[in-house]
């Protein structure tokens, strides 16, 4: 007789896992993606020429490319010379790309800023430093912040590519449930729900700060 156990719950471990290491994906790639869209931002908004066209030159081939094939290029890229874990690659990429989403959202921010404000600044005495340190980035932190915390949301789904270099994430988890099991689709709703759950939770949370944060000022 078949004893093999079937119910989803019998395998909560697997789920488990699978979110820990999508959110320890997420987490880091948001930071990292973060911390160089600064950078390539500052570039791309840039008046020296070479950086301002790097910068557009990286945004641009990231965004125009598939996630997919630079995970995939980054993983087999980095193998040629040091044999590299499949879980670093998949954050190294994630990261890259969000990066080049991210400098996006900052440019797109501060370039939202009314031209009016700067000039205004500028007619009252203010350096070009001051003005964008107290009037311009102030202003454009407000369009950033949400921007970024949809980034967020995106990255929890968009990791999910992952998997197709072996990271052990939710949906490689899945897979290994749909193998255990032989059911099909009872590990796909399940690992679903959790994806909704994750972003849903996420950005109800994030709505949450962007009204505390209207309200306070
Ligand atoms: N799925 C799309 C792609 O493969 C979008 C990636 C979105 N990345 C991001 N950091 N928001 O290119």
């Amino acid at each position: 007789t078949n004893t093999k156990n079937t119910g989803m719950w019998h395998y909560s471990s697997y789920f488990v896992k699978g979110v820990a290491y999508t959110l320890l994906i997420t987490i880091i790639s948001v930071f990292f993606g973060i911390l160089l869209g600064v950078i390539f931002a500052l570039m791309r908004l840039s008046k020296v020429k070479l950086l301002h066209a790097l910068g557009v030159a990286y945004i641009e081939f990231v965004r125009g490319t598939p996630l997919m094939i630079q995970v995939m290029f980054v993983y087999f890229g980095i193998g040629l010379f040091v044999n590299i874990p499949a879980l670093i690659a998949g954050i190294i990429a994630v990261s890259l790309n969000s990066a080049a989403y991210v400098a996006e959202i900052i440019r797109g921010g501060i370039n939202s800023v009314a031209v009016g404000q700067k000039e205004a600044a500028r007619s009252l005495g203010l350096s070009r430093q001051q003005t964008f340190k107290s009037v311009v980035f102030p202003q454009a932190l407000k369009n950033i912040w949400p921007a970024l915390g949809n980034e967020f949301i995106s990255l929890i789904k968009e990791s999910s590519i992952v998997s197709i270099i072996g990271v052990t994430d939710l949906i490689y988890q899945l897979k290994a449930v749909q193998t255990a099991t032989y059911k099909g689709v009872m590990p796909i709703v399940v690992a679903m729900l959790i994806y909704f759950i994750l972003t849903f939770s996420l950005s109800k949370l994030l709505n949450f700060y962007e009204r505390k944060m209207k309200h306070d000022a």
